[in-house]
């Protein structure tokens, strides 16, 4: 008998194809699922899980007795609980390496539509409002030769860090748990303390993993300390940063706009007020998502899940 595995969300389909040689697959395309007769009974039976976003906690752990691997198709594994897994014995994994440049694409493609309005000027043209001359408050702000402050110095952060230099001219500071030597040297970044990258900052990216220590870590105060002219970028999880703090922030002017691909519930209520705003522009979590780069992921995902089921070290291996 094929061991059992179920898929939840995004595994790409030619994956799927290859997978389904060696497994007994149920997938699970959204979040209704959850608490249904069938997810459940799916999860009574599970060898191993392979998808994006399914929060894996106690309760869960509870109705999966014969679980062994859970395999993140993402680098982000907030969603799991990394003790309680450790702690049964079952193997977390994620997808480090393979996303870096398509999500630092993203991030930066953020950071320009932010600064030159690129989102409400494409709608100016369409709605048949493109008046003879631009005005002013229609302007945008320069990128190029600003002061970028990367929070999260990671392996995207370092994939900003250069689009910014090489391609951009840019000058950067950043604050990591760290310091990284490799990316001073490269980028000519400069270490700082958070307090002095936010008042020094032109443009400030937060790219830290979601913990407890990042728990709303931008928060009224963080706003604060920012330039009135500068663009806060989120392009690491919504629950880093305080978005009633940041609504304030934006409608006071104690912020220039900013640019967010990620919520603190996802998907984001439409009502949330952030979306009323003009100067904020918003993505749906999509730092990583191309056709080359999910499938890289999901590709990655599944040599996890197979070599943790095969009881061989799984190339990301979460917890040792
Ligand atoms: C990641 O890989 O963590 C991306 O944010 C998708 O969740």
């Amino acid at each position: 008998m094929k061991p059992k595995i179920l898929v939840y969300m995004r595994v790409d389909d030619r994956v799927i194809k290859e997978l389904e040689k060696n497994y007994d697959l149920t997938s699970f395309q959204n979040h209704e699922y959850i608490g249904n007769r069938a997810f459940d009974q799916a999860l009574k039976e599970t060898d191993g899980i392979i998808g994006l976003a399914l929060k894996v906690n106690k309760e869960l752990l509870d109705l999966a007795p014969n679980l062994k691997i859970v395999s993140n198709v993402s680098v982000g594994y907030d969603n799991l609980d990394i003790k309680e897994l450790t702690k049964r014995k079952i193997m977390a994994t994620n997808t480090p390496g393979v996303l870096d440049d398509t999500t630092a694409d993203a991030i930066f493609g953020l950071l320009l539509s932010t600064a030159r309005r690129i989102p409400e000027l494409d709608h100016v043209v369409k709605a048949g409002k493109w008046d003879i001359s631009l005005q002013p408050d229609q302007y945008g702000v320069d990128v190029h030769h600003k002061t970028l402050g990367i929070i999260g110095m990671g392996n995207i952060g370092r994939a900003i860090a250069q689009r910014a230099h090489f391609g951009f001219g840019m000058d950067i500071l950043y604050h990591n748990r760290s310091r990284n030597i490799e990316v001073e040297q490269q980028y000519k970044a400069t270490y700082c303390e958070l307090d002095d990258l936010l008042n020094q900052s032109d443009f400030v990216c937060l790219m830290v993993p979601a913990t407890n220590d990042t728990y709303k870590m931008m928060s009224a105060a963080e706003f604060k300390k920012m330039k009135k002219t500068a663009i806060f970028i989120n392009g690491s999880r919504g629950k880093n940063v305080d978005e009633d703090a940041l609504y304030h922030a934006l409608k006071n002017g104690d912020i220039h706009a900013a640019g967010v691909d990620v919520f603190e519930q996802e998907p984001t209520n439409p009502n949330n007020p952030l979306l009323q705003l003009k100067n904020i522009v918003t993505l749906p979590h999509i730092g990583s998502s191309t056709t080359e780069c999910e499938f890289n992921m999901s590709k990655l995902a599944a040599k996890n899940l197979h070599a943790g089921l095969s009881r061989k070290k799984a190339p990301s291996l979460i917890n040792e």
